[in-house]
């Protein structure tokens, strides 16, 4: 892929709208010694996403953007190319990104889905795989293009739904591989 590697890591910025505990993961992860990224900027559509705590905790630039908004996406767009931020990481970001935002980083922009895509694209994966009497869910990591949800796969690792699941059990135990499975997708992408 059009990653540049060089000998130094990839500039990511990781894109949150709330809790943020992949974009937690995904920091503890750019820490390892062996890590091929590092995370400059934390990028939210909302001002209040609990995950923005962690700019503070590990001092990394934190920015706030009205994605709705054409003159803040320009905003956005020269703000990362000025910090020449090569990897971008969505996770756990609400909002949809525009054609032009993600043509000015084509194969660099990376989405965490909690399904097995191509199945419950969209919102309440959870409920759906339940009333679905799915017999596994999971996570996928993938790359993301115009549509939604529906760029190419990198890794996806499946969970079993147990019978007792509420979308809210089965969320706590996808999230935790989640946090494994980001990583992974990173270095598989860099070894390609
Ligand atoms: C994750 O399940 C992610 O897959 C989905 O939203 C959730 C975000 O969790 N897109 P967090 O903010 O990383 O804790």
């Amino acid at each position: 892929m059009a990653l540049s590697t060089g000998s130094n890591k990839i500039k990511t910025a990781i894109f949150i709208s709330g809790t943020g505990s992949n974009l937690k993961s995904l920091i503890k992860f750019s820490k390892l010694k062996n890590s091929p990224i590092m995370i400059k900027m934390i990028v939210s559509n909302n001002s209040k996403a609990k995950g923005l705590q962690y700019s503070k905790i590990y001092k990394i630039k934190k920015k706030i953007f009205d994605f709705k908004n054409a003159l803040f996406e320009k905003k956005i767009i020269n703000e990362l190319k000025k910090d020449n931020i090569d990897l971008i990481c969505l996770a756990g970001f609400m909002e949809i990104l525009s054609k032009n935002f993600i043509n000015n980083f084509k194969g660099k922009i990376l989405n965490i889905h909690p399904s097995l895509l191509p199945k419950y694209k969209g919102l309440n994966t959870h409920e759906k795989a339940i009333k679905n009497r799915d017999r596994y869910s999971g996570c996928t990591v993938h790359f993301v293009n115009s549509k939604l949800d529906s760029g190419k796969i990198i890794n996806q690792k499946k969970v079993r739904i147990k019978k007792i699941d509420t979308p809210k059990s089965l969320a706590k135990r996808i999230l935790i591989q989640e946090h494994k499975l980001y990583p992974a997708a990173i270095m598989k992408i860099l070894s390609l």
